[in-house]
């Protein structure tokens, strides 16, 4: 067990890079192996989500080649392993769904496990639509792991996605790539689209358009992606738990570099922008995809309402807001929010528990968070739990930065969690001045 002990009333100053896009992380290494040749990635997200990611493929024969601390050149030597292979993917959701619609149509048999909270998560949202393609999976118990995946050919379907979800709509394209015939994919709402962008990348030819219906997808498969080489942008995930730092605290502003801004996950800046942040976003190159710097500082947020329609666009970003919500004048309420519910813990759970224990006063109606801004909290010590959520104890940190309290300090538990994305968050943090409690 871990405690980190973190100071109060504190200041942000200065110029970040945070690590590399987790999303865009897991999804290039696993189209590498499809891909069967040499790609090279740059800037990998190396927390241990995406380190799992690259044991995988290296279990199914790609050689990695480590260039430099966050650079990797991977080649394919098209065997894949004839024996069942077992793998581990920790905490991991998107590895295991990405994971198994890239597996269920090459030749290899795989078993997925990973940790508690992952084997308490919903699986049979990629495993039913994976059956219907033709693929053998067995789960035990049902729709959770281990998850075992078997060697079989795949052929396309027409499928709508009941909720919105990037792994699923991701899962099921990488699955298209190997079935034969047409795989049609609905979502009522355009969720992130780093899977299209790598297809783009890869030079698969794919039809994607917006219907009555909403985003639709269509792959014909069987389908080569070509070699490709890729810098991945920062993550944007990341760079919200700095801008929230510079907000809710005093005297600060911090500039945050090369940082991903796809619309898809940007909504926490569009939230931001209604609380009345001091936020500025320079979009710097368009393509592949939209990068640019975020500035933030000091900032006297005001309330606003999430409808269910923009959760997806913020789906990671909900803590980090409750967050800034806490830290605003007036009453805000975050309506829709079941998702939350089957991430790495019940967030709309662990975030009411994180923030009554910093004194805040916020409550769960059904599936909403409605939150009252500016705890008058003045302790001299508060002790927290990130119930093993790395962005539960990322989103404790900062609000322990903004505490207007002297001489006191905050102790989070199991804050060593965070290395599930970001093994050097508490480095950022001291770049920009922050001190250790
Ligand atoms: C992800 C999609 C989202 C998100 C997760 C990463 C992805 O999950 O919460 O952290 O990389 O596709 P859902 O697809 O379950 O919404």
């Amino acid at each position: 067990m871990s405690i980190l002990k973190i100071g109060t009333n504190q200041s942000l100053n200065g110029t970040l890079v945070v690590p590399g896009d987790k999303s865009i992380s897991h999804r290039a290494l696993m189209m590498s192996c499809l891909v069967g040749g040499n790609c090279r990635v740059s800037n990998l997200n190396l927390g241990q989500d995406v380190l799992n990611t690259l044991d995988f493929m290296r279990s199914l024969g790609v050689m990695v080649d480590r260039s430099s601390h966050t650079d990797f050149a991977l080649f394919f030597d098209l065997k894949y392993p004839d024996k069942m292979l077992n793998v581990w993917c920790g905490n991991s959701g998107t590895m295991v769904r990405l994971g198994m619609g890239v597996v269920s149509g090459i030749g290899v048999d795989v078993e997925f496990d990973g940790d508690e909270s992952l084997r308490s998560r919903p699986m049979d949202r990629v495993i039913e639509p994976l059956k219907a393609m033709g693929a053998r999976i067995d789960s035990q118990p049902k729709g959770r792991l281990p998850v075992g995946v078997m060697q079989s050919k795949l052929h396309g379907i027409s499928y709508s996605l009941p909720t919105p979800s990037a792994q699923v709509k991701s899962s099921l394209m990488f699955a298209g790539v190997n079935a034969a015939g047409v795989t049609e994919i609905f979502e009522s709402k355009t969720t992130r689209r780093h899977t299209e962008e790598l297809f783009a990348l890869t030079e698969i030819e794919f039809e994607e358009k917006e219907t009555d219906l909403g985003h639709f997808i269509k792959i014909e498969g069987p389908v080569k992606p070509t070699e490709f080489s890729l810098n991945i942008p920062c993550d944007p995930s990341q760079a919200a738990f700095f801008i929230t730092g510079a907000l809710i605290t005093k005297n600060s502003d911090v500039r945050l570099e090369n940082v991903y801004l796809g619309k898809e996950r940007t909504g926490f800046l569009r939230v931001l922008e209604r609380m009345k942040a001091n936020v500025n976003v320079y979009v710097t190159s368009a393509e592949p995809f939209p990068v640019g710097v975020l500035e933030a500082c000091s900032s006297e947020l005001v309330a606003t309402d999430i409808q269910p329609y923009e959760v997806a666009d913020m789906i990671d970003e909900i803590p980090i807001l409750a967050v800034c919500a806490a830290n605003a004048s007036g009453v805000s309420r975050f309506m829709g929010l079941a998702e939350l519910r089957v991430k790495e813990t019940d967030r709309i759970l662990t975030i009411c528990e994180l923030l009554k224990s910093f004194g805040v006063d916020i409550a769960a109606e059904g599936d909403d968070l409605i939150i009252a801004g500016r705890p008058k909290v003045n302790p001299n010590r508060i002790a927290v739990d990130s119930y093993l959520d790395h962005r539960i104890a990322m989103s404790a940190a900062i609000f322990a930065l903004g505490l207007q309290s002297k001489e006191s300090f905050v102790e989070i538990k199991d804050f060593d969690c965070v290395s599930t994305s970001y093994n050097g968050f508490l480095d950022d943090l001291r770049l920009l001045g922050v001190v250790d409690g």
